[in-house]
């Protein structure tokens, strides 16, 4: 099929951008300070199925379309795919109302929304109750009574803080002070407010999902991948900056996350006023509901997987949390907090990632565990055996040791972090092989990475993993903007190409 159709052909772009080389990888190792044989084999293997593709944006879109989208971004989650994507994919996989796909790390929920509108069933997880309240929101969208959201604005809009009011919304350590004084009371006081009233589920839902929008810019903090960064307003950097002066240290720096702190009602109302023309416009274009599913787990897709029945999917479409360092439970630490987890429970969830941060343990005693109990410990020898004997995989792992002996790596947590993503992400391939109907496409949308100057070919590693457990490769899709190289890397190590791919499986 995708031999035939291929998604240049489907957005209209012509051929010219077809040029590889430019995303052909010649040097894994810097300095050929390691082995490189394999990746350099898997590089030649795989490069007849690369094709570089002009846009996976959303540009092409009509103005129907881009007011679908604009429900695909009502929760504010950079790492989402576009439902453009979605759409593309589930075109060249030919799914039909009644089928099933599967996105396993669902965040947003773009997947499955994009589905339901199609009238294809979906099943999906995350770690996350923030992708819990997105989905419910955006899956309402026709339920919505208008007349009740517009009473929610009004009432809303009436709302003033009571003098004396003492309760704040909770904390935990990384978000002790993140908001101004008004704020943190005021987002406690409009939460129980609304848990209180008469307002519908489905508008509760959506009032929560415009907090949790509102937070960050009602904030003294930003996200920036790997933690969350502080504005020196804030009296924790305030505090942190009298001892600092008591003990003669030098001073955090003056820093602003954003100019103005915004007031959350405001910001609330924004949020609820824009939802509230989507619902509109998108209600009277006449749409119907259709009778699709969406089966949403909030847990780890490690441990649910292997308990779905087999031969029930036709495809799979996801983005899985990138081989980057980047640590959700704290970028989202604010809406995590908000929605009531405590501090224990977000340090069990940052362990229960798919290893992406260097924090992360690995899980294989946990899942060997786990594999024991569904009665199914023959399954887990054989995945583990698979990836164990995968010789890119080997090398890989070889050269960040040797790497690391050398100091080449700026935290050592890296090596457990790349053998866990690639060990866990195995088993989620291998079980999706046995998930998937024959016939079914599987399209995982991520990044190729480098550290300490070894080149990790994200791409292609899965899918010589995919093609260990029976599955065919069919098109590794290469964005045509490649992902930057860290300044720090380049310096030492100098530019490699770190292609942004979709890759294409099929059963
Ligand atoms: C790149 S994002 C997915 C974005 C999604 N495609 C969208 O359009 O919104 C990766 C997601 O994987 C989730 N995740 C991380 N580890 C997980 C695990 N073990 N099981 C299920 N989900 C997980 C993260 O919480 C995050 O929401």
């Amino acid at each position: 099929m995708l031999e035939q159709l291929t998604l240049n052909d489907m957005l209209g772009i012509p051929e010219e951008v077809a040029d590889k080389s430019e995303y052909i990888i010649d040097k894994f190792s810097a300095d050929d300070f390691c082995s490189e044989t394999e990746r350099v084999t898997l590089e030649k293997k795989y490069e007849p199925i690369l094709e570089v593709t002009k846009k996976f944006d959303r540009r092409s879109v009509s103005y129907q379309l881009s007011k679908k989208d604009a429900l695909h971004s009502w929760l504010k989650y950079k790492e989402g795919f576009s439902a453009d994507l979605v759409n593309i994919l589930l075109d060249d996989m030919r799914a039909q109302p009644g089928d099933t796909i599967m996105d396993p790390f669902m965040g947003s929920g773009t997947t499955a929304l994009v589905c339901q509108m199609r009238g294809i069933n979906s099943i999906g997880y995350d770690i996350m109750p923030i992708s819990a309240v997105s989905i419910k929101a955006k899956a309402d969208i026709l339920r919505y009574d208008i007349n009740e959201l517009k009473r929610l604005v009004d009432e809303f809009s009436e709302i003033e803080l009571p003098k004396g009011y003492t309760k704040t919304t909770p904390y935990i350590t990384i978000t002790n002070t993140a908001y101004p004084e008004y704020n943190e009371k005021m987002i406690q006081f409009v939460t129980d407010w609304i848990e209180v009233s008469d307002f519908s589920d489905e508008a509760k839902n959506l009032f929560k999902l415009c907090i949790i929008n509102s937070l960050e810019r009602c904030s003294y903090t930003s996200k920036s991948g790997q933690y969350l960064s502080w504005d020196s307003r804030s009296k924790k950097v305030i505090q942190a900056n009298i001892e600092r002066e008591k003990k003669g240290q030098r001073l955090l720096p003056q820093h602003h996350c954003r100019e103005i702190v915004e007031n959350i009602k405001e910001a609330v109302l924004e949020e609820l006023r824009h939802v509230l023309d989507d619902i509109r416009t998108i209600q009277s274009n006449g749409a119907t509901e259709t009778d699709a599913k969406i089966e949403f787990k909030q847990n780890s897709v490690l441990f649910e997987l292997p308990e779905i029945d087999s031969d029930i999917l036709k495809g799979v479409i996801t983005s899985p949390p990138y081989c980057n360092r980047y640590d959700y439970t704290r970028t989202y630490a604010l809406e995590l907090v908000y929605l009531g987890l405590e501090e224990e429970t977000i340090k069990e969830m940052r362990q229960a990632l798919l290893s992406c941060t260097v924090e992360s343990k690995s899980k294989i005693i946990a899942l060997k565990e786990y594999y024991q109990k569904i009665g199914a410990s023959d399954r887990f020898d054989y995945i583990y055996g698979a990836i164990q004997s995968n010789a890119a995989f080997k090398e890989i792992l070889a050269s960040l040791e040797k790497r690391k002996a050398n100091g080449d790596l700026n935290n050592n947590g890296v090596l457990r972090m790349v053998e866990g993503y690639f060990t866990e992400l195995a088993f989620i391939y291998a079980e999706l092989y046995r998930t998937c109907k024959k016939g079914a496409m599987v399209a995982f949308v991520n990044d190729n990475v480098r550290y300490g100057g070894e080149v990790i070919p994200v791409d292609y590693l899965s899918t010589s993993f995919a093609e260990q457990f029976g599955f065919k490769s069919v098109k590794v899709y290469c964005l045509k903007q490649q992902k930057g190289n860290s300044s720090q890397q380049m310096k030492k190590f100098g530019r490699v190409a770190l292609r942004k791919s979709v890759t294409i499986w099929e059963k």
